[in-house]
């Protein structure tokens, strides 16, 4: 059991409750694109790693839920999503243009709790978010529910940023309401919410197939050393999967070469054996990553690769110092420059 478990369960289920998240980002050291299925989705093998790379959250519930509250209260659960620059100053950037996000029902952390909400019967969408209520229409709510969260995993940048947030919500909702799910319900929730988000609930490092969402743990021995690269313009995933229906194959190729890289803890050979099939699509959409690419290459990285649907390029180093040599060589090329080790493990809870 982590230190951050056994704090939640010291909390005081009677008093009003606050749970923080460490939400890790996610990369993909192999991405296989097989072909497409009948539902638009695309048949997926991949390698999936978590990274030290974190979005911040904050839970709170305002007042005690009670298990024997009278049905006509259940529900009515308000909640509320704040995006905010920083957790410690609790400054709330709203809508502001600095940010792309939303704090509305596109922001797939709301989506969690509203899920979540609505499986357990704690929310329902008339109530929560506000829209059922209004004049000739007045409801009472119940207790309020506010989450707050400050990004740095960058946004719509291929690295599961809105899915481990969705995760993250998850998980701690789950404590903070007493819904008592297990492990294999979260996993189904979070199937309905985004293809990353089972991996993101479960963290570590995985094997995922399907639309990628049946996902497989497997052995990782070591920490491997990252150098994340980020863009500054967004890249949509879905946008990346049209231009590779527009132009390619469905791909054969294993990840057995990187898996074994994995358990050996060989950051030489995972190097090597880096490989992902959205890279030449994300190029083709923003070809100056290519360049971004090479610079990695020529800086000394072992290998490099596009995250995920991309823009953010990953490059593997040989140790934490190559790694910080590396980053502070390439800096200028990227919006942000970041240094991160894998595997991390999945959302994080502590008091
Ligand atoms: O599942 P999620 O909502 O995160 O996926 C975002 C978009 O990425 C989908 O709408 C789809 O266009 C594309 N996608 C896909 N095949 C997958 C995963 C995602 O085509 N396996």
């Amino acid at each position: 059991m982590g230190r951050g478990e056994r704090d939640i369960q010291q909390i005081d289920v009677r008093a009003p409750a606050m749970i923080n998240v460490r939400a890790p980002a996610k990369i993909n050291p192999f991405l296989s694109v097989r072909g497409r299925g009948e539902d638009g989705y695309h048949d997926l093998v991949s390698v999936m790693q978590s990274v030290s790379l974190y979005d911040l959250l904050q839970v709170e519930l305002d007042r005690p839920l009670h298990r024997d509250q009278h049905p006509s209260w259940r529900g009515r659960m308000r909640l509320e999503l704040h995006i905010i620059e920083d957790i410690e100053s609790m400054e709330d950037m709203g809508q502001s243009s600095s940010s792309s996000l939303s704090n509305g029902l596109e922001n797939l952390a709301l989506q969690a709790a509203l899920a979540l909400g609505e499986r357990t019967g704690v929310a329902d969408r008339r109530y929560s978010l506000g829209v059922g209520a209004g004049p000739g229409n007045e409801f009472t709510p119940g207790a309020k529910t506010t989450i707050r969260l400050s990004k740095r995993i960058p946004i719509a940048g291929g690295m599961a940023g809105g899915s481990t947030d969705a995760a993250a919500t998850l998980v701690a909702l789950n404590r903070l309401w007493h819904c008592g799910l297990d492990v294999d319900e979260l996993l189904d929730l979070a199937a309905l919410l985004g293809s990353d988000v089972p991996f993101c609930v479960a963290g570590g490092t995985a094997l995922a197939t399907g639309r990628g969402t049946q996902i497989a743990r497997v052995l990782c021995r070591g920490t491997f050393h990252w150098i994340v690269g980020t863009s500054a313009d967004e890249l949509s995933t879905a946008t990346v999967y049209e231009a590779w229906d527009a132009k390619n194959r469905p791909a054969t190729k294993e990840p057995d070469a990187v898996l074994a890289a994995l358990s050996s803890g060989d950051p030489h050979a995972l190097g090597r054996a880096l490989g992902n099939d959205l890279q030449e699509v994300a190029f083709e959409l923003r070809p100056e990553l290519i360049g971004k690419r090479e610079a990695l290459l020529e800086a000394g990285v072992l290998g490099a690769v596009v995250s995920g649907s991309g823009p953010t390029m990953l490059g593997l180093a040989a140790d934490a110092e190559s790694a910080q040599r590396i980053a502070d060589e390439v800096a200028d090329l990227f919006a942000a420059v970041h240094v991160a080790t894998s595997p991390a493990g999945g959302p994080e809870l502590t008091r």
